[in-house]
C-alpha cells in the first residue's frame, strides 16, 4: 500500500505521534531548530507546520512542512511495512538460492521467486501532467529551510534527485542537499563519487543538458531507498519493490525521467555542463560545518505540486537525527550483502557517534593471522565503505557489539599500537577535518582485531571552527 502524505498523516495522528502547530514560524532557523530540539526527546513528535513564513521577505507559504518522519525505530519498520530483520533474512536467503532437490524446496523456490515480480518499477507512461498541476516556477514559493547560522542559504534537505545515464539505460535516484540560488537555480551537492557524478560527468563529456527530476514527499520509503547506497547500475527503485513487495508506481515528467506518482513536489530542470557554482557552507552530519566548493546547477524548468501537497526536510546535523533511524534500516539490510563479499563477516554496526561512515565495528569468525586485516581491505573497497574512518574488527568472542562499554575493554586489552601503517583511502568532503589513517592489525593472545584510524589533525578553514551546536 502506498503511503502517500495524506494517508502518512492520517497514520501518523491515528497513531497519537503527530504535532501539528499552526503558530507562524518561520523557516530560517525556527522550523528546523523546533525540530532539532523535538527528535532529541525520549518520545519524540512528527511536526507538521501548518503556517510557515519566512519574515525577512515578508511571505507566507500556502504548503506545510512536515519534519521528523524517520524519528524512531519503530516509525521506519512501520514505513517499511515489515520488520528489518525480515527484511535482512529475506535477502539472505535469496542470496544462499541453490537448485531444488525436492518438491518442496521447489515450492519454495517457486514462493521466492514469485515474490519478486512486485519488485520492478511501474513505468506507466502517463505525463505528469496528467498527475500532478503546474505551479509557479519560482522555487522561493516553496517552504524551503535554512537549517543553520552560517549555512550559505536555503537547502532542500529530502530531496530524491532522479538522473539517467547519457543512453538512457540506467535509472538513479540519490539523496543530496540541493541549495537555492534563486528561484531557478538548484545546486546539486551530489559527491564525486556519488551515482549522479557519474552520469553527469557522461553529459559533460557530451557537451550535453542531463535532466534531472526531483521529487519531494510522497512515500517515506521513496526518501529512504534514495539514501541507499546500493551499487552503481542499481536503480534503488527496485530495492522499494522488494522491500515493499508492491511495485513503485512513477510517473514521466516533462524531461523524460520517472519519478514516484505519489510524490508532493516534483521539479525537474536540466544541469548544464560546466555550470559550476560555489555551494555552502551547510551545518553538516559532523557538527561542522562542510567547505564552501563548486557543484554543478540545475536549471529549473518546471515545478509540479499534487493535491494539497506536503513539503518533508530533515535537519542535518549531529546526530541522533532522523538519518540514524534511516541508516540503521540500510545497516541491516545490507549485512545479508555484505557477507557476500566478506563470507566471514558475522555482524557489524556503524554507531551514531561515529557520525555513520566515521566509524564501524564488525565482529568476524578469524581463521589465521593478518585475516582481520586482510578482511578490513575487503570492506574498503564495497562501494560506500570506502568511506570509513575507523573500522575495528573483532573476533567472534568479542561483546555484543553494541555492548561499547564492554567492548571497549576487549579492543584496549588488544591493541598493538607498534603495528600501525599508514594508508590513504577515499575521503568525502564533510571529512576535510580528518587528514591521516592508520591501519593496526594487532594479534595479541591469537585474537586479532584490525583497526583503521584516520587522526583529526588541524581544523583546515575558518568555517569548521563553527560549531554547529554554538547556535
Ligand atoms: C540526511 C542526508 C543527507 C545527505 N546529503 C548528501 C549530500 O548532500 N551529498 C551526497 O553526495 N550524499 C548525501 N547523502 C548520502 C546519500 O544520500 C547516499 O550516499 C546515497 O546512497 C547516494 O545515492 P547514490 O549512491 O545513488 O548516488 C545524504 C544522506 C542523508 C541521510
Amino acid at each position: 500500500m502506498v503511503r502517500n502524505s495524506k494517508k502518512l498523516i492520517k497514520d501518523l495522528a491515528k497513531k497519537g505521534i503527530l504535532k501539528i502547530i499552526d503558530q507562524e514560524l518561520d523557516v530560517n532557523l525556527e522550523i528546523p531548530h523546533l525540530a532539532y530540539i523535538e527528535i532529541k526527546k525520549k518520545e519524540p513528535k512528527v511536526l507538521l507546520f501548518t503556517n510557515p513564513v519566512d519574515k525577512k521577505l515578508g511571505l507566507k507559504y500556502e504548503i506545510p512542512v512536515l519534519m521528523n518522519i524517520f524519528s524512531s525505530y519503530e516509525l521506519t519498520e512501520f514505513y517499511l511495512g515489515r520488520p528489518v530483520k525480515e527484511i535482512e533474512e529475506e535477502i539472505e536467503s535469496l542470496l544462499k538460492l541453490k537448485p531444488p532437490t525436492s518438491f518442496g524446496d521447489k515450492i519454495d523456490l517457486f514462493k521466492k521467486l514469485f515474490s519478486l515480480k512486485s519488485v520492478f518499477p511501474k513505468r506507466e507512461n502517463t505525463p505528469i501532467s496528467k498527475t500532478h498541476k503546474k505551479y509557479i516556477l519560482d522555487l522561493n514559493k516553496l517552504p524551503i529551510l535554512k537549517t543553520w547560522e552560517f549555512d550559505g542559504g536555503k537547502f532542500i534537505t529530502m530531496g530524491q534527485v532522479f538522473t539517467q545515464s547519457l543512453n538512457g539505460n540506467i535509472s538513479n535516484v540519490g539523496m543530496y542537499r540541493l541549495q537555492v540560488f534563486d528561484e531557478k537555480t538548484l545546486g546539486m551537492h551530489w559527491q564525486i563519487h556519488k551515482d549522479s557524478t557519474v552520469f553527469y560527468n557522461e553529459f559533460m563529456e557530451a557537451g550535453k543538458d542531463m535532466p534531472v527530476a526531483i521529487a519531494i514527499g510522497g512515500d517515506p520509503v521513496n526518501t529512504w531507498v534514495a539514501t541507499a547506497p546500493l551499487p552503481h547500475g542499481i536503480n534503488e527503485m527496485l530495492l522499494y519493490g522488494f522491500v515493499k513487495k508492491e511495485n513503485a508506481k512513477l510517473v514521466k515528467t516533462n524531461n523524460g525521467l520517472f519519478v514516484p506518482a505519489d510524490a508532493d513536489i516534483v521539479i525537474e530542470g536540466f544541469v548544464k555542463p560546466n555550470s559550476l557554482r560555489v555551494e555552502g557552507p551547510f551545518g553538516d552530519h559532523t557538527g561542522y560545518y562542510t567547505l564552501e566548493e563548486e557543484y554543478p546547477t540545475m536549471e529549473v524548468t518546471n515545478i509540479w505540486i499534487s493535491n494539497l501537497p506536503i513539503y518533508y526536510a530533515t535537519v542535518v546535523g549531529k546526530p541522533p537525527l532522523e538519518d540514524k533511524y534511516m541508516g540503521w534500516a540500510t545497516e541491516r539490510i545490507f549485512l545479508p550483502l555484505l557477507k557476500t563479499t566478506a563470507p566471514d563477516l558475522i555482524d557489524y554496526v556503524m554507531p551514531e557517534n561515529g557520525v555513520f561512515h566515521n566509524l564501524i565495528i564488525a565482529k568476524m569468525k578469524t581463521k589465521y593471522k593478518g585475516h582481520a586485516l586482510q578482511f578490513m581491505h575487503a570492506f574498503w573497497g564495497v562501494g560506500q565503505m570506502s568511506f570509513v574512518k575507523h573500522s575495528i574488527f573483532v573476533d567472534e568472542d568479542a561483546p555484543n557489539l553494541t555492548d561499547y562499554e564492554n567492548l571497549t575493554t576487549y579492543i584496549l586489552n588488544r591493541l598493538n599500537i607498534n603495528n600501525i601503517l599508514i594508508s590513504e583511502s577515499t575521503k568525502i568532503l564533510i571529512d576535510e577535518q580528518f587528514e591521516t589513517e592508520y591501519i593496526d592489525d594487532a594479534m595479541v593472545k591469537g585474537k586479532s582485531i584490525a583497526i583503521k584510524v584516520y587522526q583529526l589533525l588541524a581544523m583546515k578553514t575558518p568555517n569548521h571552527e563553527k560549531v554547529i551546536e554554538k547556535k
